[in-house]
Formats: C-alpha cells, structure tokens, sequence
C-alpha cells in the first residue's frame, strides 16, 4: 500500500472515532491486516534466514535456539509468550551402511551415502552438522539379498509383482518416494516379507526428468546425490507415552514394547539418493517393469528382479530421550477470553528447512507482527487468539500431540478452530484443506488476499482456476500437526500453502534459504500472501459476532463421500440408509441454526448492549463450536483407538491419504480380503457407527435434549 492509501486508513479510523466516539468495526482492521502497509518482506527474510542459518533437527541445541528465537520475537509482539518442553523418544543415525554386489563375478561396490556440498555454497560451514541420511525409528539391525524394485512399494504394486510371479520373500525391496508415506512403504515391504527396504528419489519425480535437466543451485531439481530423509513412525506423538503427555517422570511404555506394537518398522531401511538408486536398478535382472514403473528417457532401463545383485544394508541408531520446546503465545480475548482460535506451525527440520516448515515459521512471526501493528492502531480482539510453534513434528507430530493430550479437556470445551500452516511456500499456487464448515470462510479469505504472482487476480481466481477437482482438499491424513486437533479432540481444522507437497529438494540437505530465495519464493511475496490469508481467517474466527461456520457445506460434502461408498459396494447387502438419514438431519440442523441467527441478528436492533442478546450469542457460537466434537467416538477406530474421529483419520493402508469415514473405508477392505458374513456384517456395524457420530452433532446444532 502506498504512503497515501496508508493516510486514507488513518482518515477513515480517525473518522469513526469523532463521529462514533467508538473504534473502527472489527472489518476495517481485518482489512488493514492483509494491507501492503502491515505486510513486510524484508521482515520475512530475515526472520527465515536466522531460523535456517544451522541445521536444526528435533532435540538439538540448534533447535533450542531456534525456540529462543520464536519465543523473543513473540515477546516483543506483545504476546504473553512461554516454552512448553516435554521429554520425548526421539532417534538419530549411529552408523550406516550399503554395499552392492552386481554380480557374483563383480566386486563390491560400497555406497558413501553423502549428500555432495556445491561449489560456493554458503551453508558448506556447517553442513556436517546435518545428520546422516537415515529414517528416524527405523529398525536397527542388518539385511542381506538379492533386490527386488518394487516401484512406489503401495499395496497394488506388490499385487503386481504377484501377478509377475515376483517372490519378494527374503528380498531387500528398493521403492522409489512419492505417492504414500514412507512409513508405510516400509510396512508394505515387511508385510510382503522382505528382510530390509531401500527408498530412493527417483529423478523422474524430483530431478525434472529431462535428460537436459540442471539442479540445484542452477535450477530447483534435487541433485543427484540428495537424499530424501524422514520418519518411518506409523503413530502419532511420543511412542512411549500413547494417549498421555510426556511431561518430565511420566509413565513411559519400554522401547520394546513400542517394538512389538508394531508402530515402529520390524525391518532395517535406508533413504537413498537418485543416482545410487538408478546403480542398483543397473544390477536387477529378470523381467522388464511396466511402463509406469519406468524412469525418466535416458535412465536404465527398469527391471524387478530379483537381483542378480544383491545388497547388504546396515543401520544402527541411537534411542535418546530429549528434550523438545513448543513455543506457545498467547492474546487474550476481550469479550470471550475463554474461545480460543489456534495458529500452528512447526519449527524442527531434518536439515536447514527453508521450506519445510520454517516458511510457516517465517509466516507465523510476521502474523504476530501484523497482529501488534493492529493492536497498537486500537484492535483487540474478542476471542483468544493462540500462537503456537510445534517442534518434533518431523519424528511423528510430537509437539503438538503431547500438547493436545496435555490440555485435551480445556481444548476439547474451548478451542473453536486449529489453522495448520507446515511450509507456508514451496512454490506458486494455492491450496489448503479443511473441515467443510470452514470452506466458504477459506474462499471468502481467498477472495480478499492478491495473488502474489499475478497482481489483478485474487488468491481465489488463481486457486479456482487451477483445479477441475475439488477446490479444498481434506484432513483424513496425518500430514502435519492438525492430527491430535481434529482427529483426537475434533476439533475443526484447516491447512494451507503455496506451492506443492512434494517439493524437489523435500526432507534433502538442499531445503536452504538459498534455494527459497532462488526458486521457491523469490522476493519473498508468496509468504507475505500466507501470513495474509492465514491471519485473516484466523482474525474473523476470532473477531465475528457469529462464528463463520458452514454446516451445510459438511452435509453437503459427507453425503458426495456416503454415495461414494454405497457405489463401490452397491453388490453387497450393506443399507446406507441410517447415514443418509442422519446425513439429512444434519442439513436441517444446518439450515435451523441459520435461522435462529438471523433471528437474533434482527432482534438485535438497538438493544446489541443487552446482557440476554450476549447470552444468546454465546449459546448459539457454542453449538456450531461443538457440533464438530460429535463426530468423535469414545472408543476410536477400531484398530486404530486413538483416533477419535469417524469421518477424517487416516486409513491403515496410507497415513497420508485423506479419506472420509476411515472405519467405514477399512471394514470394507478387510471384509473384501475375509469375505465372510461377519466382515460384512461389520461393515453394517461401522456404518451405524458414523450415522449415530452425524446424528449426534445434528442434536449438537439443535441445542435441545432429546
Ligand atoms: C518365496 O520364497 C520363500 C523363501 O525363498 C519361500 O519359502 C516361499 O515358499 C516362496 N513363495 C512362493 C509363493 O513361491
Ligand atoms: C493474471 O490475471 C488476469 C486476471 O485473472 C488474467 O487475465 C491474466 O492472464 C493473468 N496473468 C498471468 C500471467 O497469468
Ligand atoms: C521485498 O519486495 C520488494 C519489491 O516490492 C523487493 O524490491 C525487495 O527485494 C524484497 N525484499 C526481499 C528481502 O526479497
């Protein structure tokens, strides 16, 4: 905004106060908050720079300082800033290492597993202190065999090899990163039987394919030698305290029972880079892989094996339990001090984390900037607004599940919304995820903010045009730190970004300010739009009369999923009747809580002042507050009882995949490998379940006993 815009804003507040005697409405600060005035890019930068000059994983000293950082700058926004440490199980490499034998005849080629430096790059200084590659919580131990190429390594590829008459029994499978969480890749490995698993970054998917292609630092592919690091934890939270918080002397479960659990994998695994997965794939033989197992033009061709050549991997790592800071800020409500509107972001990374998760990071202190800058122009705001900085997400979303876990009783009957920025830029282009009363805030918010690349746009022309699909995506994954909000607590849940998940560099040394500055957010603008978005919607949840919940827009939603589902198993003799009707309910219940609304709002007229209107206020904000939390379950999944919620949780199969009524989806996956009657007869079971989950946030939004 130029200096004259800026006076105009000053007028116009001024304005209101001499002839209101009363400050500006709650819009005209939620306007001056996405304003070119408040924003600033250079503050951006350098907050990403300090928080990414060291390699900062979960438990390092690097990373305390990085919280030191965090809770200073909220400090001095104002904010009643503190650290939340818990002690948790955390993991790191002791030794590694991968040797090939090609062929009998060959002699052996042993891997360095190193990611290469650059010439002048400016984080050469400290690169030894980024970790060795490895996969936190992997299985210590050895494996030896022939290899087998498993493509992505997902449930239907190893139907596949199946169907090729492919033994992966006693094999070491190498997968290549992308379509499903890692975690599960190795899960699948050992439920195929193989005795070890290597992933690698195929340069197909993360190297620009283009046999032409340049990398990083010339373009933003991933280079050759980088290597994809990350957990293999299929849980969320500390493995040694599941459904508590690991505040200092808890109970704690023993390591090997978390082992026997089978939440942490049973094989050794290793991540590896592009080029020394493409010299393993040289030595496989035996049957050519499909077309779509391939890899890009000029990369050997892809066979399955297995072997001939075999592979001797070996991983050791060290257990530790460490100390982890979540930084929590806090401003607190005028009117209804007790709601409380969420912000998170994480601020542990595998290596420098420029883009993930320090962008958020970045994004998160210039919202608490902004927030300052309203608060000295005279805004305050009516509900609590909760700034908070998660660490050991990367291990398995830690920080933010001990937390949740620690306060579940005051966040369950007070918090009204959790907004989840991870890397608030990878990239051009928008897109978030939510709980669908939450969608036409999120489009509104889109419809106010500029499309940092393209200055006559709205975010919202950008983010509608890009997609035929649908335009917000969903939160049944356990992706980032949303999971123990809305998965265990219920409580309703948004994620945003700019840019695509899967980035080039993702989880590699090359995640630097180096690679942001060049290729991921040049000037800094894309970030600049985050924090705007992110803080509106956070500003009208915290400031609205009425909280701007849709519950027509989950009906609506619920429904497409139910039809879906009723399609897919429309030959079995299950009814989906229940659903739909409690489905219809919930609509009704939608359409009756507009209406007592409105009715409120017109009654209203003068007597706004009126301790009643107040009350009534309140009663109905409750309601919409609530509703969400009916769609949890005291008793969880069934094989997965921590997560409480019946419509948005991840499936056994992929913790990344975003899937609508996951007990509903797994009894059909299990009923469809048993095919017995009592499968079926739980699917039926599983069904009434999330119909009686829907009916009840129906009576919820109603606000009467039965
Ligand atoms: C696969 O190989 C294992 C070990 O070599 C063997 O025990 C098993 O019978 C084989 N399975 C099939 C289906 O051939
Ligand atoms: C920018 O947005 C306008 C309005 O939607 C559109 O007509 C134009 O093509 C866009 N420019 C670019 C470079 O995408
Ligand atoms: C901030 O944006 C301006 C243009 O509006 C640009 O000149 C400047 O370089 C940017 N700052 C940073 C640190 O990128």
């Amino acid at each position: 905004m130029s200096k004259t815009t800026a006076a105009a804003f000053v007028a116009v507040a001024t304005s209101f106060f001499i002839l209101h005697f009363s400050p500006p409405p709650k819009s005209y600060y939620h306007s001056l908050f996405i304003s070119d005035s408040l924003a600033d890019n250079a503050s951006v930068s350098h907050h990403l720079y300090t928080l990414t000059r060291r390699p900062h994983v979960a438990g390092s000293q690097a990373n305390a300082e990085a919280a030191s950082y965090v809770l200073s700058t909220l400090s001095a926004c104002n904010l009643k800033a503190h650290i939340v440490s818990y002690e948790v199980l955390l993991t790191y490499p002791d030794s590694r290492s991968l040797t090939l034998t090609p062929f009998p005849s060959e002699p052996p080629i042993t891997f360095d597993l190193k990611q290469e430096i650059y010439k002048g790059d400016p984080y050469a200084d400290v690169a030894h202190e980024v970790l060795p590659t490895f996969h936190a919580y992997a299985k210590s131990g050895s494996a030896t065999g022939p290899v087998v190429y498993v493509n992505y390594g997902r449930a239907e590829d190893y139907e596949t090899l199946k169907e090729m008459g492919v033994n992966v029994t006693g094999t070491v499978v190498l997968a290549r990163y992308g379509k499903i969480y890692r975690g599960d890749i190795v899960l699948n490995a050992f439920e195929a039987g193989a005795i070890g698993a290597l992933v690698f970054t195929d340069r197909k998917d993360y190297g620009g394919g283009a046999s032409d292609a340049k990398w990083f630092p010339d373009d933003k592919w991933m280079p050759p030698t980088g290597v994809q690091v990350g957990a293999v934890y299929n849980e969320c939270g500390d493995p040694t305290t599941p459904g508590w918080a690991s505040t200092e002397g808890c109970e704690r479960v023993s390591i090997e029972e978390v082992e026997r659990n089978g939440d942490v994998p049973s094989i050794p695994s290793l991540p590896i880079s592009g080029s020394d997965g493409e010299t393993i794939l040289r030595s496989i033989g035996e049957q050519v892989a499909k077309d779509d197992w391939q890899g890009s033009k000029d990369a050997p061709t892809y066979k399955v094996g297995p072997g001939p050549g075999v592979v001797n991997l070996e991983y050791n790592g060290k257990q530790v339990i460490a100390t982890i800071q979540n930084v929590i800020g806090v401003i607190e409500g005028v009117e209804e001090p007790d709601r409380f509107v969420i912000l998170g972001n994480h601020r542990d990374a595998w290596t420098f984390g420029a883009v993930d998760p320090n962008s958020g990071t970045a994004a998160l202190l210039e919202v608490a900037q902004r927030l300052w800058k309203l608060q000295k122009e005279g805004w305050k705001p009516r509900r609590t607004i909760i700034l908070c900085n998660w660490d050991a997400e990367e291990y398995g979303l830690i920080g933010s599940t001990e937390w949740v876990e620690e306060n579940r009783e005051l966040l369950a009957s007070r918090a009204v919304a959790y907004l989840n920025v991870d890397s608030a830029v990878s990239g051009p282009g928008f897109h978030a995820s939510a709980t669908p009363q939450l969608d036409d805030l999120l489009k509104q918010a889109a419809q106010q903010v500029q499309d940092p690349d393209n200055s006559s746009q709205t975010i919202y022309e950008q983010w509608a045009g890009s997609t035929d699909s649908s335009l917000i995506g969903r939160l049944g994954g356990v992706g980032s730190d949303h999971a123990a909000f809305l998965q265990h607590v219920g409580v309703p849940a948004a994620d945003m970004r700019f840019g695509k998940a899967g980035f080039p560099v993702y989880h590699s040394m090359y995640d630097d300010y180096t690679w942001m500055q060049k290729f991921g957010d040049p000037m800094f603008k894309r970030n600049i739009a985050a924090a705007s978005i992110w803080g509106l919607v956070a500003l009208r949840l915290a400031d609205e009369e009425f909280l701007p919940f849709n519950y027509h827009s989950y009906a609506f939603e619920i429904q497409k999923r139910a039809e879906d589902l009723e399609n897919e198993i429309s030959d079995k003799d299950i009814t989906f009747s229940p659903l739909f009707k409690s489905i219809e309910e919930l609509a009704k219940a939608a359409s009756k809580i507009d209406n007592q609304k409105r009715e409120i709002k017109e009654a209203k007229g003068w007597t706004s002042m009126w301790r009643n209107d107040r009350d009534k206020v309140r009663e109905l904000n409750d309601r919409l507050m609530m509703a969400e939390r009916a769609f949890t379950d005291r008793d969880g999944l069934l094989r997965m009882p921590w997560y409480k919620h019946l419509i948005y949780a991840p499936s056994r199969q992929n913790d990344y995949g975003s899937t609508s009524f996951p007990g509903i989806d797994d009894a059909i996956e299990n009923a469809k490998n048993l095919n017995t009657a009592e499968s079926w007869n739980l699917v039926q079971h599983e069904v009434w379940r999330v119909s009686r989950a829907v009916r009840h946030a129906s009576l919820v939004l109603n606000g009467k006993l039965t």
